[in-house]
């Protein structure tokens, strides 16, 4: 059966444009002037998108979103804006708009959204489907976790531009990952940029791309990020970090949706949904002057917050056993588990560094383990969040500053350790015998201290 779209409008001339593109795209359209005709043709049979003008004889587009959302929340509706009226669309995604096209309409804008929209609907099933694995992926029962997991499923059918908040290691990239891979661009690329971590003056040819002769160095023609994300989904990870210069190039390009290659003179159109992430407080940014205020309200039409592991502690032991798990599988060895007063252990530190930091720890316990369950430990948690009292004399005494005995333990360790190297001749299967540990805990010491 052929795609069925509703369009609410009563402008002529842009009704006239919409049916032409659509039809020209195998879409059978209807068409409705005011709310309540919108209304009565929902009633009476199915579509798979629809599209409304903002200025309604009866009401106003935010109106029939909200309404859509309320009772057809599977149809996927975009609206279309006045030039320039940011505000107004940024209100309708936030009301559950699937998307936005601002006047004057560019074909090939309009032309992405609908076929992004009917993937989206076709989709339907699957997505209901891989909701579950998707779940499986975010692991936690903890309702903190679902209730992101709730909203990756919700923003998945949306294309707003979605600003993923939330400490270091909490999830921020998997969650990204999620609403891609359960939306209607998951058949396309999912590129991911560390925004921090691009040298200043390469910023804008790496977004944007440049063409041979450009500056010094484009030797030949360079595609862009957002080329490359072309269909897809646009990750700028730790978007906090970009020069100032840049967030107003980026400002544009999202707003016209289209980009200009470094050295170029014409103007390619894209069609990329852009999320972002940052571990800092962005708003707090702004009030700095570090962040420019137009592009954070740009790119945070929806703010998803991903909360630390030390709020969601009940997710701990589960995710420990699925780390345990991959762990296993990678290094081809029996699965090891945690004794009970190691979990407990886990459950009390504060983990500043998160998921991540659990992924280390058991990582670093596997390392040293001898037999298959670890205990506290193993897990070597670091002094000042460790529960027991040991070192607490240590502290007390404040004559050595932990960074130090850190660094103090470092030297005695690689000593001992290059003596016997030496004296078996840089043998390490011999040296670790001579050492006391086993194999793969001398290699990671190895690595760890920069013996290599
Ligand atoms: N809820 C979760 N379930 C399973 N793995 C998780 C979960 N949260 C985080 N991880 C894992 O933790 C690591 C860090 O996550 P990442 O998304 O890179 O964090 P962030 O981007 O916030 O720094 C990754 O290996 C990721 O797969
Ligand atoms: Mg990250």
């Amino acid at each position: 059966m052929r795609p069925q779209a509703l369009i609410i409008d009563d402008e002529p001339d842009i009704l006239d444009l919409l049916l032409m593109t659509l039809e020209n795209m195998g879409v059978d359209c209807r068409t409705a002037e005011t709310i309540k005709q919108a209304h009565a043709a929902l009633s009476e049979q199915l579509f798979d998108i629809c599209l409304t003008d903002m200025r309604l004889p009866d009401g106003d587009g935010i109106d029939l979103v909200k309404m859509m959302q309320k009772k057809y929340p599977q149809i996927p509706v975009a609206v279309i804006t006045a030039h320039g009226s940011m505000e107004l669309a940024v209100l309708a995604l936030k009301a559950g708009a699937f998307d936005f096209v601002s006047k004057p309409l560019k074909l090939k804008v309009l032309r992405d959204l609908v076929s992004t929209a009917l993937k989206l609907s076709r989709k339907n099933e699957a997505v209901i489907d891989s909701q579950e694995s998707a779940r499986t992926t975010l692991l936690g029962k903890t309702p903190a976790i679902q209730d992101v997991q709730n909203k990756i499923a919700k923003l998945a059918r949306s294309q707003a531009p979605v600003y993923i908040s939330g400490e270091s290691g909490t999830g921020k990239e998997l969650v990204a990952r999620l609403i891609h891979k359960q939306g209607a661009r998951a058949d396309s690329a999912f590129v991911a940029v560390n925004c921090g971590a691009i040298p200043s003056e390469l910023v804008e040819s790496e977004f944007f791309g440049h063409k041979k002769g450009a500056f010094t160095g484009a030797i030949s023609d360079k595609q862009g990020l957002f080329q490359a994300a072309n269909g897809g989904t646009l990750f700028l990870d730790e978007i906090a970090d970009l020069p100032l210069a840049m967030q107003v190039k980026l400002l544009r390009a999202l707003q016209e949706k289209s980009v200009r290659p470094v050295g170029g003179n014409e103007e390619i159109s894209i069609n990329v949904r852009v999320l972002s992430a940052t571990h800092s407080n962005l708003a707090e940014k702004v009030k700095q002057g570090q962040f420019r205020e137009d592009l954070f309200y740009r790119v945070n039409v929806i703010e998803l917050h991903v909360p630390p592991l030390r709020d969601r502690v009940e997710d701990i032991s589960l995710l420990s056993d699925h780390i345990l798990q991959k762990l296993a599988e990678s290094n081809e060895i029996q699965k090891v588990s945690l004794n009970k007063s190691a979990i407990n252990a886990l459950q009390k530190y504060s983990f500043p560094g998160n998921v991540r930091e659990l992924e280390n720890i058991l990582e670093r316990a596997l390392t040293w383990l001898e037999g298959d369950v670890i205990s506290v430990a193993d897990l070597m948690l670091p002094e000042e969040n460790r529960t027991d009292t040991v070192d607490v004399e240590n502290k007390k005494s404040g004559l050595i500053q932990e960074n130090d005995l850190e660094s103090h333990l470092e030297d005695q360790e690689r000593q001992l350790i290059t003596q016997a190297l030496e004296s078996t001749r840089w043998n390490k299967t011999a040296a670790a015998k001579k050492l006391g540990i086993t194999f793969r805990a001398l290699r990671y010491k190895l690595k760890k201290l920069n013996l290599e």
